[in-house]
């Protein structure tokens, strides 16, 4: 089974949607998390997982910490790298040795909305339609080739939270799917 690195920041929703996912067809073997106090790190220890919890202002750079990283991927003999909320920008040290193999998530249809917040971006600029993008990660902040994308609506009564539920349905829906048919003919 092709073994797989989760990396996130935050709450870790999509981790744990991947995580409870049956029948995913690679072994998550790692969560990666740059913030010591994120509720990830909790989620993972109920599943018994390895975490690698680093602080990114302990390396003099971000190839350094990213050496850090791929040291820690390697010892788990990680060939993919799903981001689930991972608030960093990819380095080369990083996109050169997972090249193709470095998937992120993001909140609204790319182009649109790139960066942080894109739920409350999307739900202020007043668009009717806004949703959920699975790529490639390039150098660019959620840039690169896109994968799959599912619309959502926004309803004439939403509000921000009740737009951000539905969109993480759908993400938690979405991305175990990516990932199941990314690697299935691999
Ligand atoms: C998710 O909505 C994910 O798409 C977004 O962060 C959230 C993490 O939630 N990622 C980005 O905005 C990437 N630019 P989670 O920790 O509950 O999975």
């Amino acid at each position: 089974k092709i073994k797989a690195a989760i990396f996130a920041s935050g709450t870790g929703s999509n981790f744990e949607a991947i995580m409870e996912t049956e029948q995913l067809v690679c072994d998550i073997a790692l969560l990666v998390c740059d913030k010591a106090n994120a509720g990830v790190i909790v989620k993972a220890e109920k599943y018994g997982l390895p975490t690698f919890v680093f602080d990114a202002k302990q390396f003099p750079d971000k190839a350094a910490y990213e050496k850090a990283i791929i040291d820690r991927l390697e010892e788990s003999e990680i060939s993919w790298v799903f981001l689930a909320g991972y608030m960093r920008i990819a380095g080369a040290t990083l996109l050169d040795h997972y090249e193709g193999r470095i998937v992120n998530i993001h909140p609204s249809l790319l182009p649109s909305f790139p960066g942080i917040d894109a739920i409350g971006q999307a739900f202020r600029a007043g668009v009717k339609t806004t949703g959920v993008t699975v790529h490639f990660i390039d150098e660019g902040i959620d840039t690169g080739p896109i994968i799959a994308q599912e619309k959502v609506a926004i309803l004439q009564d939403d509000t921000e939270e009740t737009l951000k539920k539905r969109i993480q349905n759908v993400e938690h829906q979405l991305y175990p799917k990516v990932i199941n048919q990314l690697l299935q003919t691999k």
